[in-house]
């Protein structure tokens, strides 16, 4: 961790109130000039940081509001545009009619989605103000087969942008749900658009949806056991949203500009949360129940190695099976 976001840190801990230069040097092991350095720093990256003479430091925590204006003045490098809604359906739908004006190279964000899409027809709870839900609509030149690849890799930069913008470490649960504490906080749903005559993919859009603050009734019954959020009551991080978004973007855009060659399955491997485990296999067809099997592994395409009871092991591929964690 930098200097600047650990006295950051020590800020955020010390929710709004004042912390001494002393302190601070004491606690982090820096001297009053590295403090000052790493405060300018922090204030250059929009952070609202009083320093007052005598009482020392404060960080002067602003509302958790999502603004076009900071996401793109952070992701300048992208070449992406991005649409900030306040409400809408659903960011997949918003991106699908996009696509069909022949629009593309965008993300559309939204502060609350009204019939929020969820994998398999389910729907996903996007209630106002407490989560982060957008989608890309991206023009890949790759074929079908392919897309779990993009899937796995907006995974991968959502859990390295979690991780960059609020030190927690979070798990891949296969194919491309994100864990904390043991909780699902964050679901993706990759749509495409393939052309008949060759079989690539026209259009792709990669919808993520991140479970940030807990919803102020709390989750629905259903959910209550299965779901949670990044930042429990009382956690707070200046303008979390807007820097979380940025982030994701950029650590997404920045593999994926890499086509083939973006290199990022052995961190798919080490925050997966199901290798060693045993998992329920379940057939999404008409297939027989496959009942439980260990997980040995995830291989180069994605698939989820598994060793049946029966001693037989099977590479099973995203969309034809869904694992349940046993
Ligand atoms: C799942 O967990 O089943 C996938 C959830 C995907 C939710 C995101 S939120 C942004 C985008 N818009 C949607 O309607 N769905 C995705």
């Amino acid at each position: 961790m930098k200097t600047k976001d650990r006295v950051l840190a020590l800020l955020e801990a010390n929710n709004m109130n004042f912390v001494s230069g002393q302190e601070i040097a004491d606690k982090l092991f820096i001297t009053r000039a590295g403090i000052w350095k790493a405060v300018k720093s922090l204030r250059e990256e929009g952070y609202c940081i009083e320093a007052v003479s005598n009482r020392g430091y404060r960080l002067v925590l602003e509302k958790d509001i999502l603004l076009k204006e900071k996401i793109d003045e952070l992701i300048t490098d992208t070449g992406l545009e991005t649409i900030v809604l306040e409400e809408t359906e659903s960011t997949n739908d918003d991106a699908r009619r996009l696509a069909m004006e022949g629009k593309s190279n965008l993300v559309v964000i939204s502060d609350y989605q009204t019939r929020g899409k969820g994998r398999r027809g389910r729907s996903f709870l996007s209630p106002k103000g407490c989560g982060l839900y957008m989608s890309f609509l991206l023009h890949p030149t790759m074929d079908i087969s392919k897309a779990t690849r993009i899937t796995c890799m907006i995974a991968v930069a959502a859990a390295r942008a979690i991780e960059e913008v609020t030190g927690k470490y979070s798990f891949i649960k296969w194919v491309n749900d994100l864990y904390y504490n043991e909780k699902k906080i964050a679901g993706i749903l990759t749509e495409g658009f393939t052309s008949i005559e060759d079989g690539t993919l026209s259009h792709v859009i990669i919808g993520i949806g991140i479970n940030m603050y807990m919803p102020p009734e709390g989750f629905p019954e259903d959910l209550k056991d299965k779901a949670g959020v990044l930042m429990p009551e009382g956690q707070t991080s200046t303008d979390l949203r807007n820097r979380l978004c940025a982030s994701i973007i950029k650590n997404f855009m920045s593999m994926y500009g890499l086509g083939e060659k973006a290199d990022f399955l052995d961190e798919y491997r080490e925050r997966s949360n199901l290798i060693g485990g045993y998992v329920k296999v379940i057939p999404s067809g008409l297939e027989p129940l496959k009942g439980y099997a260990k997980v040995l592994s995830i291989d180069d395409e994605f698939r989820l190695v598994v060793r049946h009871d029966n001693g037989e092991e099977e590479a099973l591929s995203t969309g034809e099976v869904s694992v349940v964690k046993y």
